[in-house]
C-alpha cells in the first residue's frame, strides 16, 4: 500500500501537460474523488485499525499534492495560453500608440508664413544672440536714446555691447546687408525682453517680422499687405485699421488693430471693449535704416511690420494666458490636434 502511495506521489511530482487534454486527464486521475486517490479512500477499511491513522495522513497528503499540482499546472497552461493569443490572435484589439500633436505656437508660425508666402515672401533666419549694429544701430536707434530701454533688453556683453535679440528686426538688416532689392522676406523667430512674467507678458516670445523693398512702394502697398494677411488669417470680415505710432527704424509707423477676432467687433474682455484688438507695429523703413546697410534711399523705398505669434494665437483660439504655451500641459497641447 506503501509503495502505491509514493508511486503516485511521483507520479504527480513528474507530469507536465502541453494539451488541454492532458490536463483535464490530470485531474480526472489525481483531483477526481473518482480517480486513484479517491480509490485509496476507499481502501481504508482493509487497513490494520493501528495503521490507519498514519495512512489517513499520508492520502490526505497525497489529495493536498495533487491538488497544489493541478493548480500549478492550470496557470503555467493559463500562462502559456496568454503568450500564444498575445502572439497569434489578430482579432484582439492593439495598444493604442497615441500620437503627438502640433504645438500651438508652431500652427500659427506655419500658419502665418503660409500666407505671406503666396504673396512671395521668403523665409530668412537669424542668431538669436545679436551685436549692438543689428539689433540697433542699424535699426536708427541713436546712441543712449531711450527707445534701447524701451525694449528692456537683456544684455550678454557691455561695451561692445552683446544682447539676446529683442525682435527679429535684426535678421532684416542682415538681409538688406546681403541682398540687393526688390526684397520680399519674413523674419520668424525667438525674441526676448526683460519682462516679468505674467498672463499677458513673458521674457521670451516669437515674432515674424516681414520686409519688403522695392522701387515705388508705397504705404498704400503696406496697408493692403496687412488687410490681405487680417483676411486670410482670422477670417474674411475681418477689418484692420492703423494707428499712428513711434519706432525708431520705420517712419511714418503705425499700430496694426484688427476687429476684434473673439466679439467681432461687438465687444468684450480680450478687445477692453473696444472692439479692436492691437496685433503688431508697422511703417515705412526709415532712409537712415536704407542708408545704413548700403541701399539707396533714393531709389528704393519698402516698408516692415512686426508681429508677436503667442499673441496672434491667443486671439486666434480665444485663449487668455499665454503661460499656458511653455507648460507642456498635454490637456492644453492635445486640443491643437485637428486643427
Ligand atoms: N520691431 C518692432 C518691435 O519688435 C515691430 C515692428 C517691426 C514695428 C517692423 C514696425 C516695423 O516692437
Amino acid at each position: 500500500m506503501l509503495e502505491q502511495v509514493e508511486k503516485i506521489a511521483k507520479e504527480i511530482e513528474n507530469t507536465e501537460v502541453k494539451l488541454k487534454e492532458e490536463l483535464e486527464a490530470f485531474r480526472l486521475k489525481f483531483v477526481s474523488n473518482k480517480g486513484v486517490i479517491g480509490e485509496l479512500f476507499g481502501k481504508m477499511k482493509e487497513i490494520e485499525p493501528d495503521q490507519r491513522k498514519e495512512f489517513g495522513q499520508q492520502i490526505n497528503a497525497l489529495k493536498n499534492a495533487a491538488q497544489a499540482k493541478f493548480k500549478e499546472l492550470q496557470d503555467t497552461f493559463e500562462n502559456q495560453a496568454m503568450q500564444n493569443i498575445k502572439h497569434d490572435d489578430l482579432t484582439l484589439p492593439s495598444i493604442p500608440n497615441e500620437l503627438g500633436t502640433i504645438h500651438p505656437l508652431t500652427k500659427v508660425r506655419e500658419d502665418i508664413i503660409r500666407i505671406f508666402e503666396r504673396i512671395g515672401f521668403n523665409l530668412s533666419e537669424g542668431p538669436e544672440i545679436e551685436d549692438d549694429w543689428h539689433n540697433f544701430s542699424a535699426l536708427n536707434f541713436p546712441p543712449n536714446h531711450p527707445a534701447r530701454e524701451m525694449q528692456d533688453t537683456f544684455f550678454v556683453e557691455k561695451d561692445p555691447d552683446i544682447a539676446l535679440r529683442t525682435h527679429t528686426s535684426s535678421v532684416q538688416v542682415r538681409v538688406m546687408e546681403n541682398q540687393e532689392p526688390p526684397i520680399r522676406t519674413l523674419s520668424p523667430g525667438r525674441v526676448y525682453r526683460n519682462e516679468t512674467i505674467s498672463a499677458r507678458a513673458h521674457c521670451m516670445f516669437h515674432q515674424i517680422e516681414g520686409l519688403y523693398i522695392n522701387e515705388n512702394v508705397s504705404f498704400k502697398d503696406m496697408k493692403d499687405t496687412l488687410y490681405y494677411f487680417a483676411k486670410e488669417f482670422f477670417g474674411a470680415d475681418t477689418k484692420i485699421r492703423l494707428r499712428p505710432s513711434y519706432f525708431p527704424f520705420t517712419e511714418p509707423s503705425a499700430e496694426i488693430d484688427i476687429s476684434c477676432s473673439v466679439c467681432h467687433g461687438k465687444g468684450c474682455n480680450i478687445c477692453k471693449y473696444s472692439g479692436w484688438v492691437e496685433i503688431g507695429g508697422c511703417g515705412m523703413v526709415d532712409p537712415n535704416v536704407l542708408k545704413a546697410s548700403g541701399i539707396d534711399p533714393e531709389k528704393y523705398t519698402g516698408f516692415a511690420f512686426g508681429m508677436g505669434v503667442e499673441r496672434m494665437a491667443l486671439l486666434k483660439y480665444g485663449i487668455n494666458d499665454l503661460r499656458l504655451f511653455t507648460e507642456n500641459d498635454v490637456r492644453f497641447l492635445r486640443q491643437f490636434s485637428s486643427i
